[in-house]
């Protein structure tokens, strides 16, 4: 999290991918604030509670039961999230959601340039980007996901692939305008049961926050969110989250349970 005197606060996100119907998803996000309130009735009682600004988390369902999620979440205080969004604005884009929709369906946050979405569909940090350009546009959140496949870091070239993939977006947009989170998601990571080491972490949390640092000041590298992504489990999320840098978790498998979900976000 971030060194003291810094307030960049904690971002919890829940990623369902192409998982639930909406009855499900009713259902689980009901369970979430739930769980969460109940936790907040015993802030401290986890033993890891975040200094400085407080804990957001923010739920990310397939498109199809968005509606669902919002009215089961409404006045929790739980942000609503989209996994994904157009890069055209409107118009002949078949099968496509544009930001604007997503606004409209009352979604806060959305995520752009999930690995699944480069590695599986074929997008370019070119189409990140214009993602990017659109959810800014729209006046929602953005979550940038970035990260290294395993070829890749065997390949010593982890640290080149992620600040290629961050500068490509950082460079092209005024964060003092935008509200952009990272999410740094090592490919080898999700899914696998592997999780980078705290360490791990750490390091390429440090390496993007100087990327951003060289591209838009140092003051919007400090108030930056990174989340780390990647089989994040209630075992090893406290010590992902005590790095310093280490400002959040953008959890996949472990957020399809209300209760394993609930137990990776710090009390506050
Ligand atoms: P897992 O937590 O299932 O590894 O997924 C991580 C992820 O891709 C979240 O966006």
């Amino acid at each position: 999290m971030a060194e003291s005197g810094v307030r960049r606060g904690v971002l919890i996100t829940g990623n369902w991918k192409m998982n639930l119907l909406r009855a499900a998803s009713r259902e689980l996000a009901a369970s979430v604030v739930r769980a969460l309130a109940a936790r907040r009735s015993v802030a401290g009682g986890s033993g890891f509670a975040p200094p400085g600004a407080g804990v957001q988390v923010a739920l990310a369902p397939p498109f199809t039961a968005i509606d669902v999620v919002r009215d089961a979440i409404r006045g929790s205080g739980v942000l609503l999230a989209a996994q994904d969004v157009a890069a055209a604005r409107e118009g002949a884009h078949t099968g496509e959601v544009s930001a604007a929709m997503l606004a409209d369906a009352g979604v806060e946050l959305v995520i752009v340039g999930h690995s699944e979405r480069r590695h599986g569909q074929g997008e370019t940090d070119a189409i990140v980007l214009d993602k990017v350009q659109r959810v800014i546009e729209a006046g929602l959140l953005v979550t940038l996901c970035v990260g290294e496949t395993g070829a890749e870091r065997d390949a010593g070239r982890a640290e080149e692939v992620v600040a290629r993939q961050v500068g490509a977006v950082v460079s092209r947009v005024d964060l003092r305008r935008a509200s952009l989170q990272i999410a740094y998601e090592p490919v080898w990571a999700i899914g696998t049961g592997r999780t980078a080491t705290p360490e791990d972490a750490r390091r390429m949390h440090a390496r993007i926050r100087a990327t951003v640092a060289a591209a838009a000041g140092g003051e919007a590298a400090q108030a930056l969110i990174i989340q780390y992504g990647g089989s994040v489990k209630p075992d090893n999320a406290a010590a992902l989250l005590a790095q310093e840098d280490v400002d959040g978790l953008l959890v996949g498998g472990a957020s399809l349970q209300a209760a394993s979900f609930a137990t990776v976000v710090p009390s506050w």
